[in-house]
């Protein structure tokens, strides 16, 4: 009856509907999944009830709750009053009543917004070319980040023209990033799960077969990214380097990018080229440089490195070819007693810090003129970039 009230009003859409009063995972998974602005609480037991009004204000603030009773009488909407609860509807639902209800609803929504405890730990990374290690790098500080205490934590392979986490993971899902975006709209926690496969203590999307007309739209990207970042703590995100148009929303949303490079100079070069237009969409000032394959013997040394892009270089992962290999072999993370799985921890510590230490750029460029192939010079001038 109140389904038939509410559809009737025009101005709510029934998102979720529980015959029974759900235990509080239910409740919250639902709430996260679906991101409702109301609930109509049944009062019909009024100690169930108040259990789930103490939950909504606890973990959701903000979302407003209607009490909904077959029956009145004074008692209990003086129970329902003392709640706190400001809303009341009870059959038969007349039209006014219920539009009048949904209209005050609506205005306070507006004033309080829900705070649905969505994730700001959006984390991309970016190739400077094709090859440096991005995947490897990615994977491996996601599953560091996911063995952190309390961590929940995503991975997802974006690159949809020759994602590699699924065979580096030897993954058999047979969904993928694909699936979520078809099912962007409707995402819930019954279908999440078919999507990702749990590695170690890491949820996993890859981007399934080679497919390369498909695109994701700005729509379904909006979805996929509200629902893990209602779910997750941690989410990162593997790029392919050609800056698509879903790359550069997705980055525009990141809290931070990760540009991986190797201490080559074609590497470096490209690395300079993205740094420059990503300053241009001022995206620059949240790029922090991974250098990887970094070995003693580099003929580019990081400080030089740091002249030639104009920003730091908040870490070097070494170049473990046999360390990658073994891991690749067995479908795994690297050996976290490694050094290079040493190294992936602490980035991982490093980017779960609240307050990440800010490095100053020097815009001193003395390296850079030795190559005249770089055309002019880029500076991120007064940026700062944060490690
Ligand atoms: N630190 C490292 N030491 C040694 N080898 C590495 C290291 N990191 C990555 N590799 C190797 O480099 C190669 C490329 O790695 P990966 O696929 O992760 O790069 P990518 O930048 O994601 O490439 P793509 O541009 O295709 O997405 C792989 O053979 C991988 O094993
Ligand atoms: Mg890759």
């Amino acid at each position: 009856m109140l389904d038939h009230a509410l559809a009737a009003a025009q101005c709510v859409r029934v998102v979720r509907d529980f015959d029974h009063y759900p235990g509080e995972l239910d409740f919250m998974r639902g709430v996260r999944a679906n991101a409702p602005q109301v609930v109509f609480l049944s009062i019909e037991s009024m100690v169930k009830a108040m259990d789930l009004l103490a939950l909504i204000e606890r973990e959701t603030p903000g979302l407003q709750v209607v009490a909904v009773s077959r029956t009145v009488d004074s008692a209990l909407l003086l129970d329902v009053m003392r709640a706190g609860i400001r809303e009341f509807l009870a059959p038969p639902f007349d039209s006014v009543a219920v539009s009048e209800t949904l209209q005050r609803v609506v205005a306070l929504a507006e004033t309080k917004p829900i705070n649905m405890g969505s994730t700001d730990q959006l984390y991309c990374f970016l190739p400077s070319k094709q090859g440096v290690g991005t995947s490897t790098v990615a994977l491996n500080v996601a599953l560091a980040i996911s063995r952190q205490p309390e961590s929940s934590s995503l991975l997802i392979d974006l690159d949809l023209s020759s994602g590699i986490i699924g065979f580096l993971l030897k993954l058999n899902n047979s969904h993928s990033v694909v699936e979520a975006a078809e099912n962007a709209a409707t995402l819930d926690e019954s279908i999440w799960p078919q999507l990702v496969t749990r590695v170690e203590n890491l949820d996993v999307m890859h981007s399934g077969r080679l497919n390369p007309d498909f695109r994701i739209e700005s729509s379904q990207l909006r979805g996929m990214l509200d629902f893990a970042r209602r779910h997750y703590k941690t989410i990162c995100v593997d790029l392919s380097g050609n800056l698509e148009r879903y790359s550069l929303e997705i980055m525009h949303e990141a809290k931070r990018i990760f540009m991986v490079v190797t201490p080559e100079i074609p590497s470096l070069h490209l690395a300079r080229e993205k740094l420059g237009f990503l300053n241009r969409l001022e995206m620059a000032g949240k790029v922090t440089v991974l250098l990887n394959r970094s070995n003693k013997r580099n003929l580019v040394t990081p400080g030089q490195i740091e002249d030639l892009l104009g920003a730091p270089v908040a870490h070097a992962l070494s170049n473990d070819y046999q360390g990658v290999h073994r891991a690749l072999q067995a479908g795994r993370g690297v050996d976290t007693a490694s050094e290079l799985g040493r190294q992936f921890t602490h980035l991982a510590g490093q980017i779960q810090l609240k307050k990440p230490k800010q490095t100053e750029i020097d815009t001193k460029k003395r390296f850079v003129e030795y190559f005249s192939m770089f055309p002019g010079r880029y500076s991120v001038a007064d940026k700062k970039t944060a490690v």
